[in-house]
């Protein structure tokens, strides 16, 4: 395939950034979006100009650090990370504009790249249990019903992204956070600190500049690990009852 590649440069924070043209061709539908990106890298190293920086790390879809904006949708036209998006997905001839997550809680460090640490301050802020645990206890020590359990799991996939908060209007990271606040609160061991993490929580994601929920619902669409919206409505279900407990 040969393509057109319409992509965000900017040199650092605080620089004025802009859309530049580029053309890779020779491109295989078996590569990955992330090794398509790695051509035009190499070309651009031969004809001596700044290669485009873009994060990623495992490119297996589990540490969620590819995060680009394809065609206006956060990982692009399928339901899964950058990294294991094949350009089978797209056809020869197409042009393909990649930007950065865009949202005040994200800033652009450089390129393609924005700074998400604002989500490890939110988990810092409480999304963790604090007991001592010790060794591994006996799987079955902790009875935990079947439904938390598999519920707990499926949630625990989330890998942090932020695709749902680049495809929020609001830029709200509400769906992030219901799936750490819905995992532990499913656990025997997260109901100590229930109340209280929810409340420090919800206070650092507004903090760092995210919006709020208003029901939107493209970010569970926008999802990879298909992280579903009625973590949203535990989240809100755990604020009530935090200030219910008076916190
Ligand atoms: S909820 Fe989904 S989109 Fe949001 S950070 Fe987690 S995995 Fe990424
Ligand atoms: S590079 Fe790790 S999830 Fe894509």
């Amino acid at each position: 395939m040969n393509l057109t590649l319409k992509i965000w440069r900017q040199a650092g924070a605080t620089a004025k950034g802009a859309m530049h043209t580029y053309e890779v061709d020779e491109i295989s539908e078996d590569m990955s979006f992330l090794e398509m990106l790695d051509v035009l890298n190499e070309q651009l190293n031969e004809q001596g100009e700044e290669p485009v920086a873009f994060d990623h790390d495992c490119r297996e879809g589990i540490c969620g650090s590819c995060d680009l904006m394809i065609n206006g949708r956060p990982h692009g036209p399928e339901v899964t990370t950058t990294c294991q998006l094949h350009m089978r997905s797209f056809k020869d001839g197409d042009t393909i504009h990649v930007e950065p997550w865009r949202a005040e809680g994200f800033p652009v460090v450089k390129d393609l790249i924005v700074d998400r640490s604002a989500f490890d301050r939110i988990i810092q802020a409480g999304g963790y249990i604090s007991v001592n645990t010790g060794a591994a206890p006996d799987a079955h020590a902790t009875p935990v019903p079947r439904e938390d359990a598999m519920k707990a799991f499926n949630v625990a996939t989330c890998i942090g992204c932020g695709a749902c908060v680049a495809a929020c209007p609001n830029g709200s990271a509400s769906l992030f956070m219901g799936a750490k606040i819905t995992h532990l609160g499913r656990l025997p061991q997260g109901q100590p600190e229930r109340d209280s993490r929810v409340v420090s929580m919800v206070a650092q994601h507004d903090a760092e500049g995210f919006g709020g929920c208003t029901n939107i619902g493209e970010c569970t669409s926008a999802c990879p690990k298909e992280i579903p919206l009625d973590v949203i409505s535990q989240l809100n279900k755990d604020l009530r009852t935090a200030i219910r407990h008076g916190h």
